[in-house]
């Protein structure tokens, strides 16, 4: 696969002028849909399809293939939370410096990833508040010699999500969740938003942050490309949080004051931002493997091969069309009352 691009390989980091932006509020007409029927919409066999699938890949790979996991997650987690740093210049969209400032604060971050890079920045800044973050990799909780420099502040425990979140309920003044787009079902978002809501005290902010997957501008091939991406998520019934549903997803959760608003990302173009979104997005892509092949037409005896030169020709493209992406992120308050 060609990681090198040329049109990467001579940019350098430089603050974006063109992204589009819009702001609204959501208002506070809620949904009327009972939270029993959402519950009920997450059967057992949603949870159970869902939490089989990183424990099958893990038990199927071989130890070099998991530290090879390991490793690209971490450089993808990092590129992605230094990309968002930079370009919104904050590690948070929703307005909670006041409530973080306050002694004794507690905050959750949902899917904390590989190396828990979100918790480790907001723990430096926030050091009134505690970071507990949960992720269904326990190899990766940063424990141990690995990540001793970790704030005292920081706690991190392995959870499957669709397990439930392992806390009292009214335990947390903030919750945040970013990039689990592929971790829930969407029959369950109901079901993972009521959790939340449930570990949340009266008047604590909840954050979601999601790419969509509709590439906005894209060529022919990356058309086809994210066509068969879409078609292979909705087939092993992943994107439960999806970027663009975010706002609706915590109106029918019932929360106040929710604000949606989104960025849009060049891909493969406009510096560093364009070439980290070409790394994640790439990820994605690479992770489906075969479940995109039927849809692509790949011709020839080796189909991996074949789907790598797909994928360069595909990425190619978006530098001429300018292809973007749109970052989607919403918060909302859990009623006093
Ligand atoms: C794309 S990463 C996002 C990591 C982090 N939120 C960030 O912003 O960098 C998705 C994370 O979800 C975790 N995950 C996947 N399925 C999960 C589950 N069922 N329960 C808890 N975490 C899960 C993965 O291990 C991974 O760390």
């Amino acid at each position: 696969m060609a990681t090198n691009r040329s049109l990467l390989q001579t940019q350098t980091l430089f603050r974006i002028t063109f992204y589009f932006s819009s702001s609204f509020l959501m208002g506070n007409r809620f949904s009327k849909k009972s939270h029993d029927t959402i519950i009920e919409e997450a059967t057992s066999e949603d949870k159970e399809n869902i939490q089989s699938d990183i424990q099958i890949e893990m038990e199927n790979s071989t130890d070099d293939d998991i530290m090879h996991f390991i490793q690209t997650a971490e450089e993808r987690e990092h590129g992605q939370h230094y990309l968002l740093k930079h370009v919104v210049q904050a590690n948070h969209f929703a307005p909670i410096e006041n409530a973080l400032k306050i002694e004794g604060s507690r905050a959750l971050d949902i899917g904390c990833g590989s190396s828990g890079v979100w918790i480790l920045d907001m723990a430096a800044d926030f050091t009134n508040t505690t970071f507990y973050g949960i992720d269904i990799i326990d190899s990766f909780i940063p424990q141990g010699e690995k990540h001793s420099f970790a704030p005292t502040n920081c706690h991190f425990q392995t959870q499957d999500v669709i397990h439930g979140i392992p806390f009292p309920d009214n335990t947390f003044d903030y919750i945040h969740q970013r990039f689990m787009y592929m971790v829930y079902p969407s029959s369950m978002t109901g079901w993972g938003i009521k959790e939340m809501k449930r570990v949340m005290k009266p008047g604590a902010t909840i954050e979601l942050i999601e790419y969509d997957l509709r590439p906005r501008q894209p060529g022919p091939l990356f058309t086809k490309l994210f066509s068969a991406v879409n078609c292979a998520l909705y087939k092993i019934n992943k994107s439960g949080f999806r970027g663009e549903i975010l706002g609706e997803i915590l109106k029918r959760g019932d929360f106040n004051d929710i604000t949606t608003d989104y960025w849009s990302l060049p891909i493969c173009w406009g510096g560093e931002v364009g070439k980290t979104m070409y790394i994640s997005v790439l990820g994605v892509c690479v992770w489906l493997g075969s479940k995109v092949y039927d849809q692509l037409d790949l011709q020839g005896d080796n189909l991996e091969e074949s789907y790598d030169r797909f994928l360069d020709k595909a990425f190619d493209e978006c530098v001429e069309y300018q292809t973007y992406f749109n970052l989607h992120w919403a918060y909302g308050t859990k009623p006093t009352v």
